[in-house]
């Protein structure tokens, strides 16, 4: 990367401002607008940061215009095929693909902190039961803050208690996740088996009945290792730059992912793979109309967007979609499940396609257009896929989080252009 350099004009009151131009391993551009308050008063404005780039990062590539995902410079194509979700989480957080020895190390020990606090299970019984999971999961991830203070303003420096730090959130998230479904259930919870993988050990908690035996498929297993790993990181999306603008304030690593699993809750980020399936159901009940639903879409006094179509940043395909819809196929194949859903999704997204309102506006099926159909046939419920989406993020969350406090980066503090009363002088109530 080379650094200042070059350098960019600003003219802007019969002045001239010399600004450093910023280009990235792969070339991308930037304008250092770091001093420039200082020198001339000015802050600059983007709504949404749709152009503000608030980090330099090493951890996920991504080029919008061309499709292109890649983990610290692996493409995602490769790692969805060949690697495994827990292999990948070691990828994101230590920055290279571990030795033989050190991923059994790392899964070792993953698979040996799978269990919570027994005072932690009694959190459970103070929510309603229909509780949606996602709430639950955010405030159960919160108060592992509680049981692990020292987690708290963490000394990152202390590699040995980080790196427990870290063990216990990847390790325990499924065993929290799948609480938070139980409770949603009113069934009994599931205790961890540590003889078991990741994905067979997550399936074992969220299945197992004591009145039946629940044998794991590993289809199913593999099907969520790779979902996982689609899902890993997506550089500096909403939950992302929350963890990491939590995070900024020292604030620990536990409420720094909480903080990241609310904001992925939202309809238009993660919370967006529910409402797909939500909206196939409602299409398929009002008989299988998809014309007036992308009528509806393209009708701004509706209300109503297609979900699981469009993102900030891909502006050609999302090529995790690209990878979920075959994985999609395969899996409904495989399990022999026939899913009318899948064949609506399907032709809702070739008559979008082909719209000139998507066309014009460049939105393609995004990773939550088929993913709810993938859960659906392993037999995820429908208000656990944004808990699925998390546990797949968790990864991301932690080295986003890891790399912002080992760059020394300050904390996040944007500014604004107050638009509000010039200064007033107060009245009293009885003369107003
Ligand atoms: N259906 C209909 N119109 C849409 C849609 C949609 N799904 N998405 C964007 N548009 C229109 C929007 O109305 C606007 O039109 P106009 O220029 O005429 O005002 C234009 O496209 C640009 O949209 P925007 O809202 O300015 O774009 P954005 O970058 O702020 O929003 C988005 C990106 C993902 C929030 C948005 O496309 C959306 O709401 N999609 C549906 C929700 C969804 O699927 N979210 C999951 C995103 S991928 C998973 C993740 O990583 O979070």
């Amino acid at each position: 990367m080379s650094e200042n350099k070059e350098f960019a004009e600003l003219h802007a009151e019969g002045k001239v401002y010399k600004l450093p131009i910023i280009r990235g391993s792969e070339d991308e551009k930037a304008i250092d607008i770091g001093k420039l308050r200082d020198e001339s008063g000015f802050i600059t404005l983007d709504s949404g940061y749709k152009n503000t780039g608030a980090t330099k990062s090493a951890i996920t590539f991504l080029d919008g215009e061309e499709g292109i995902l890649r983990y610290r410079g692996y493409p995602i194509e490769q790692l969805a095929e060949h690697s495994t979700f827990l292999e990948v989480a070691f990828l994101l957080i230590y920055g290279y693909l571990p030795k033989k020895e050190e991923l059994s190390k790392f899964t070792d020990e993953i698979r040996t902190h799978t269990m919570v606090n027994e005072d932690m299970r009694k959190i459970f019984d103070g929510f309603p039961v229909n509780a949606h999971p996602m709430g639950v999961l955010s405030a159960l991830v919160t108060s592992l803050s509680a049981f692990y203070p020292k987690a708290v303003g963490m000394d990152i420096k202390d590699r040995e208690y980080l790196d427990l730090t870290i063990i216990r959130i990847i390790a325990k998230l499924p065993t929290i996740a799948t609480w938070s479904y139980k409770n949603s259930q009113g069934h009994p919870l599931n205790y961890p088996k540590n003889s078991l993988d990741y994905c067979s050990n997550f399936l074992h908690m969220m299945f197992s009945l004591p009145v039946e035996n629940y044998e794991v498929n590993p289809v199913v297993a593999k099907a969520l290792d790779k979902l996982l790993i689609l899902h890993a990181d997506h550089e500096q999306n909403c939950s992302a730059s929350t963890v990491r603008l939590v995070g900024s304030s020292h604030a620990g690593l536990y409420s720094s992912i909480a903080a990241g699993i609310d904001a992925l809750w939202g309809p238009l980020h993660g919370g967006a793979n529910q409402e797909v399936i939500e909206m196939l159901q409602e299409i398929h009940a009002e008989g299988g109309n998809v014309k007036s639903f992308v009528e509806k879409a393209k009708d701004k006094n509706s209300g109503f967007r297609l979900m699981g179509f469009g993102h900030r940043v891909y502006k050609n395909f999302d090529p995790r979609a690209k990878i979920i819809k075959k994985a999609a196929d395969d899996v409904l194949k495989s399990l022999n499940v026939k899913d009318p859903l899948l064949d609506i999704a399907m032709e809702l997204e070739h008559a979008a396609l082909n719209d000139q309102y998507f066309v014009d506006r460049k939105l393609y099926p995004n990773v939550d257009f088929y993913s709810g159909i993938i859960y659906k046939a392993l037999g995820i419920p429908i208000n656990m896929f944004t808990v699925m989406f998390a546990l797949g993020r968790l990864p991301g969350w932690i080295a986003q989080w890891l790399e912002m406090r080992q760059n020394g980066e300050p904390i996040g503090r944007p500014r604004q252009v107050y638009v509000g009363e010039k200064v007033r002088d107060y009245v009293p109530v009885e003369k107003r």
